[in-house]
């Protein structure tokens, strides 16, 4: 794994969108990996910056979530498509057909599990971007989860119930389940990035870049893959010994 540490997130930023923004120009055909989450917000944003200044485009662009709460429609304020729809594609030129999230409405979740794996095979993830839990998560590939399985409908544990429950009214409110890429799925990506950000994940990171690959850390299977970068700001890597 290489590992970059940045002194901020700022610069973190603006060297994680270059290298995208050079992919994508590189490859107008790229298939990306997206997530959700706090963390890739920035890169979004800049992203957008660029496409209304030097119009790269992403009309030929498709894209691949990793995830989607179960049992909130897809119209839901708080639905990983509406965060992505609102955070990037309605300010680009994706066409969104072109932008896949599994459907956490589906009346067969096994099923939509199946297809969406199908859908990632037939296609191929050119760059898996990544956040990370604090408890190491990735996707919503919780500790103890396979480290080898296809896309899968996975319980949340109550610690990542409650760094969400920020963008819902109250705990109730946060979903209990999720569908999610699996990590195995995860894992059949060319290249894999993990950005991480502030003094709240640096445990995480620590044990997912120095500890032992292990079902307690989902982020630590990451080190058997051949191409993977960390993007950390210098308060995420506090706790690397090196
Ligand atoms: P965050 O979430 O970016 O909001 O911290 C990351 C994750 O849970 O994967």
């Amino acid at each position: 794994m290489k590992v970059l540490i940045f002194d901020t997130k700022e610069t973190l930023f603006e060297s994680l969108s270059h290298y995208y923004i050079n992919e994508i120009k590189a490859n107008p055909n790229i298939h990306l990996g997206l997530a959700t989450g706090g963390t890739p917000v920035p890169l979004y944003e800049k992203l957008i910056e660029d496409h209304k200044l030097n119009k790269t485009s992403y009309k030929n662009v498709k894209t691949f979530n990793l995830d989607e709460y179960v049992g909130i429609e897809e119209t839901h304020p708080q639905s990983y498509r509406t965060f992505m729809n609102e955070t990037l594609f309605n300010h680009i030129d994706i066409n969104l057909n072109n932008t896949k999230v599994p459907s956490g409405m589906a009346s067969d979740l096994e099923l939509e599990a199946k297809k969406y794996d199908k859908l990632l095979d037939e296609h191929g993830i050119n760059i898996q971007l990544l956040g990370i839990g604090t408890n190491a998560h990735i996707g919503f590939n919780e500790p103890g989860s396979n480290l080898n399985s296809g896309t899968i409908i996975a319980p949340l544990t109550q610690e990542t119930r409650d760094a969400n429950v920020r963008f819902f009214n109250d705990m109730s409110e946060v979903p209990t389940v999720s569908i999610t890429m699996g990590i195995g799925s995860i894992l059949k990506a060319d290249k894999i990035i993990l950005v991480a950000t502030g003094a709240n994940k640096a445990e995480a990171i620590k044990n997912t870049i120095e500890g032992y690959i292990t079902k307690d850390v989902p982020a630590s299977a990451l080190q058997t893959h051949n191409d993977v970068v960390i993007y950390l700001d210098k308060e995420a890597a506090s706790l690397l010994s090196k």
